[in-house]
């Protein structure tokens, strides 16, 4: 008797799909429904009130309708500390609001593992919900066009398509626990000088192809239930007042249904506002009641220059998002500091280390007869979870490089530790005069002495230096790329001292390594790496953890070699920046001109090594409605097993419109054991190979010649095929 298993299988699935989204519409519908009723029982005051900051992290709700207010908290690197109720931005000092650390933004893309952004988006999710908040300032993903800006760290990529991939995976998962991802900040916040003044000017198809897609990927695709309007201005408009951004694009082509939320302070007018799409103002100054969403905003629709329709849109707008935090059926009730929160920093941390050099084998350290290690720099024993201007974390705990490395092997290798250099930054808001004069930068002769003494009766010596969340900052771009506090030349006496240094940087942006590129045959890149970021740091430069990590970005040679900064479009001129570069940002531009960098987007080494087969692709013609399939086989060579990530990158052959010599379009991070082999399969929807043409103002796909490569890096392409789109 023949059983056609497969089409039962088919017609159940089918029925309790069709079951599951009727039940779902249904739902949909009777939240609607209430919404509505809701909103016709709320008077025009209750309204207003729920537009507008009532402290600086909360809004109004209406109680005797049982509707709470938004509970917001930022942000991306964990669950920010209460603040003192009516103190400003002064800590309340509890006892019960420390948090997890979490990886910052720039060191989850350096994964290249949208699994463990989700990963991140659950965990932190579930801290926000514990600490009663319904909506997480996260994540943070504006595209890094110059190495420069002091967000670099909080943010992804240089790239659309991986910032895409993390973003929506991260969205995901916070939005799993019944918490808003607001989604931030909407667009082109690519600079902080000036951020609240300058006006950025970019065309069309850059906006569409560079700046946008990892937003309407986390609208669309990763259902963000809100999203922050950006402090500057676009083509002339604040993004907070911006009717292209937000009501043609955003609401109108995206179908956004939740919430515009202003970044703090970054509301400019009441009439505008309201009518070009910004639904809830915040701030941190009071009187509230002053702000432009409250009395102006009241005063506006009674003279009826806002229309009591748009108010209702978006009190709707967060009620909607009510009902899918505070207000949903089954709320979790969240946890904080557990120890998977902490397995999900490990888990980030390890895969986002990059090893940028290794010549002599020194990595991973061969610990048996190790007797010293000289541990040197500020950055050994430097905390991170606060710093700096803005988001910042009261950790739990933070595990330093130095206590990582004394819990590994301070059992049987004798530790030393010289602080090397002093990491002092003074901040515009914090100068005083006696600062005036002081040289932070200059190397501290004693304290490099004292390096130098303890590296050279040392079997290894490892100097950890780089940045810190004093130095990369929210509200000011970095001067330069030069390494700060003189750490250049304390690199350069202990590598004099001792031939077998190791030097760690760590980071969150690109940062000039020329001369220990040049002199230093050991380099290991680490991150603003969360509570468990010494750990991770110590397990990978004793082989426990095989380095997986991927570059996010370009480092330049040279700044001025960079897009903005060789067109002269940092900062801008009289507050406006132009971005010359057009769709050239990060590797795009320094493929097409052909620039050599210094590291390259992708980049990252590992302990084992990789060998590519040639790609194959499924067909050689493809039309516009079908998929490209790409076959490769990634072989581990060595000894140990190791992570690879096979980048595809596609370039258009003889294109009539300018196009970037390559462009990422699927990715794909494998473990393979040592000595086997994995086939890694990935696709490109050929729709996904189309340019933004300005004047149809469509995606088109152009028919021809394109060209398919897989690689290690933008700058390792190990195979690469020619494949045909026909119309
Ligand atoms: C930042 C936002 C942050 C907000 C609240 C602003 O200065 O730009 O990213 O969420 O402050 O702290």
């Amino acid at each position: 008797m023949k059983i056609n298993f497969p089409r039962i299988i088919l017609t159940c699935t089918l029925t309790v799909m069709s079951f599951a989204n009727a039940s779902a519409q249904n739902n949909d519908a009777a939240t609607e429904a209430k919404i509505d009723q809701l909103v016709k029982k709320m008077t025009l005051e209750e309204k207003i009130s729920m537009l507008h900051a009532n402290s600086i992290f909360t809004t109004s709700g209406v109680a005797r309708l049982g509707i709470p207010g938004l509970s917001t908290d930022d942000g991306p690197l964990g669950i920010r500390e209460e603040l003192k109720a009516g103190g400003g931005w002064a800590p309340a000092n509890l006892t019960t609001d420390s948090a997890t650390f979490f990886p910052n933004g720039s060191a989850i893309a350096a994964t290249w593992n949208p699994s463990l952004a989700n990963r991140y988006g659950i965990a932190i999710g579930e801290e926000a919900r514990a600490r009663g908040k319904n909506v997480l300032l996260a994540p943070a993903f504006n595209i890094a066009r110059t190495p420069l800006c002091g967000r670099t760290y909080e943010y992804y990529s240089e790239d659309p398509f991986l910032n895409s991939q993390l973003a929506v995976a991260a969205v995901e998962g916070i939005q799993s626990q019944h918490v808003a991802a607001c989604v931030k900040h909407f667009a082109l916040n690519n600079q902080e000088t000036e951020r609240g003044r300058i006006n950025v000017e970019v065309s069309e198809r850059a906006l569409r192809e560079i700046y946008l897609p990892a937003f309407k990927a986390a609208i669309e695709k990763g259902n963000a239930w809100t999203i922050m309007a950006a402090y500057n201005k676009v083509r002339g408009e604040y993004c907070s007042e911006n009717n292209y951004l937000l009501n043609t694009i955003l609401k109108g082509e995206w179908g956004f249904k939740g919430i515009v939320i202003s970044d703090w302070g970054g509301t400019h007018s009441t009439v505008t506002a309201a009518n070009n799409g910004l639904d809830v103002e915040m701030g941190s100054r009071p009187p509230y009641e002053n702000y432009y969403f409250a009395n102006p905003l009241l005063d506006s629709v009674k003279a009826g220059k806002v229309s009591e329709k748009t108010i209702d849109d978006k009190v709707h707008r967060i009620l909607w998002v009510l009902y899918k935090t505070s207000l949903s059926k089954n709320l979790p009730a969240g946890s904080l500091n557990t120890p998977a929160h902490s397995k999900t920093v490990y888990d980030i941390a390890s895969e986002s280390i990059v090893l940028l050099k290794n010549d002599k084998h020194l990595l991973p350290l061969k610990t048996a007869g190790l007797k010293t290690i000289a541990v040197i720099g500020d950055n050994a024993t430097h905390m991170n979870h606060l710093g700096g201007f803005g988001a910042g974390v009261k950790a739990k705990y933070e595990i330093t490089p130095l206590q990582g490395l004394q819990n590994a092997l301070g059992k049987t290798v004798n530790i030393k530790f010289a602080q090397g250099y002093r990491a002092r930054v003074i901040n515009p808001w914090q100068k005083n005069k006696n600062d005036k004069d002081v040289d932070v930068n200059k190397p501290d002769p004693a304290l490099i002495q004292e390096a130098v003494n303890t590296a050279k009766n040392s079997d290894v010596a490892i100097v950890f230096i780089g940045g810190n969340r004093d130095y990369e900052s929210e509200g000011r771009d970095r001067k330069d790329l030069s390494l700060p506090f003189g750490e250049q030349a304390l690199v350069d006496a202990v590598t004099a001292a001792n031939a077998n240094t190791i030097v760690v940087i760590i980071g969150g942006a690109p940062y000039d390594i020329n001369k220990i590129k040049k002199d230093n045959h050991t380099i290991v890149w680490s991150w603003f790496n969360g509570s468990e970021g010494g750990h991770t740091l110590a397990d990978v430069l004793t082989g426990k953890v095989n380095p997986s990590g991927k570059l996010p970005f370009t480092f330049p040679v040279a700044l001025h070699e960079s897009p903005a900064h060789y067109l002269h479009t940092f900062p801008g001129d009289s507050l406006t920046a132009i971005y010359k570069e057009g769709i050239l940002v990060g590797y795009r531009w320094y493929d097409t001109k052909n620039i050599t960098p210094l590291y390259p987007f992708g980049y990252g080494l590992s302990y084992t090594n990789f060998a590519f087969s040639p790609l194959h692709t499924d067909k050689k013609d493809y039309k516009l409605n079908e998929t490209i399939t790409v076959t490769t086989k990634v072989k581990n060579t060595g000894k140990i097993d190791g992570k690879e990530t096979v980048q595809l990158y596609i370039g258009k052959l003889g294109s009539a419109v300018e196009r970037a010599e390559k462009e990422l379009k699927a990715f794909k991070k494998v473990m393979v054991p040592a000595g086997k082999e994995v086939t890694v399969r990935l696709s490109i929807p050929v729709k996904n190979l189309a340019y933004y043409n300005e004047q149809s103002k469509k995606w088109v796909v152009e028919p021809g010649k394109y060209k398919v490569m897989t690689g290690a890096s933008s700058r390792d392409i190990k195979s690469t095929v020619t494949i045909s789109v026909i119309n």
